[in-house]
């Protein structure tokens, strides 16, 4: 497994390939997930977003994980950390928590003070929660029936 920052072309096919494998993401999300790499691969450090993967040397089709994050427009020094997801065969393994605190580690070099995550509240999202939870996020607001009727807003929030 190798840590890369730099997107690549095929990341837009490996990163659909992911998030699709992982079974969280509507088909919304999945085009939107592919889009903000496609802008990153058009604007560069123009676009506001960032990622870590985790890949596998000489397989440039297939990711085992990855983050994409970046500063909020119009903040000061808050980030938000739009997406994570690791592969089914390697969650639970420490991988997530690997990606996220080197996503943390290279927002703090960027002068970023506060880390924001949006996630959903439904059941399905336990994990998701018990993760952030885990990793010294806390519940900062939570937006009932956002989503949908029974899928609550919950944002999430850490000092770096
Ligand atoms: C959330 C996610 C990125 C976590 O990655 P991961 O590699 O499994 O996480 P780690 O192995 O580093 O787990 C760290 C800790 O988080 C918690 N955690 C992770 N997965 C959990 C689960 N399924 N159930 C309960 N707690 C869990 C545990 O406390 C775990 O520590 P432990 O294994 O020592 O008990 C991964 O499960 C994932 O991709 N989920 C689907 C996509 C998703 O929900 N993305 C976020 C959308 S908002």
């Amino acid at each position: 497994m190798r840590w890369r920052v730099t997107v690549q072309e095929s990341d837009a096919n490996a990163v659909h390939a992911l998030v699709c494998e992982t079974g969280f993401f509507s088909k919304s999300e999945e085009r939107i997930a592919i889009e903000l790499v496609e802008e990153t691969l058009s604007l560069g450090k123009e676009s506001g977003y960032e990622f870590v993967f985790a890949d596998v040397p000489g397989n440039p089709g297939r990711l085992l994980g990855y983050t994409c994050y970046g500063p909020i427009p119009d903040t000061e020094s808050s980030f938000d950390l739009y997406w994570i997801a690791v592969a089914p065969a390697e969650q639970r393994t420490g991988l997530g928590s690997s990606l996220l605190h080197e996503t943390e580690r290279l927002a703090l070099l960027q002068n970023a003070k506060r880390m924001f995550v949006d996630t959903s509240g439904r059941e399905q999202y336990t994990p998701t929660r018990n993760f952030y939870e885990r990793m010294g996020y806390r519940e900062e607001a939570r937006l009932v029936d956002f989503y949908a009727p029974g899928d609550d807003k919950v944002i999430y929030a850490k000092t770096l």
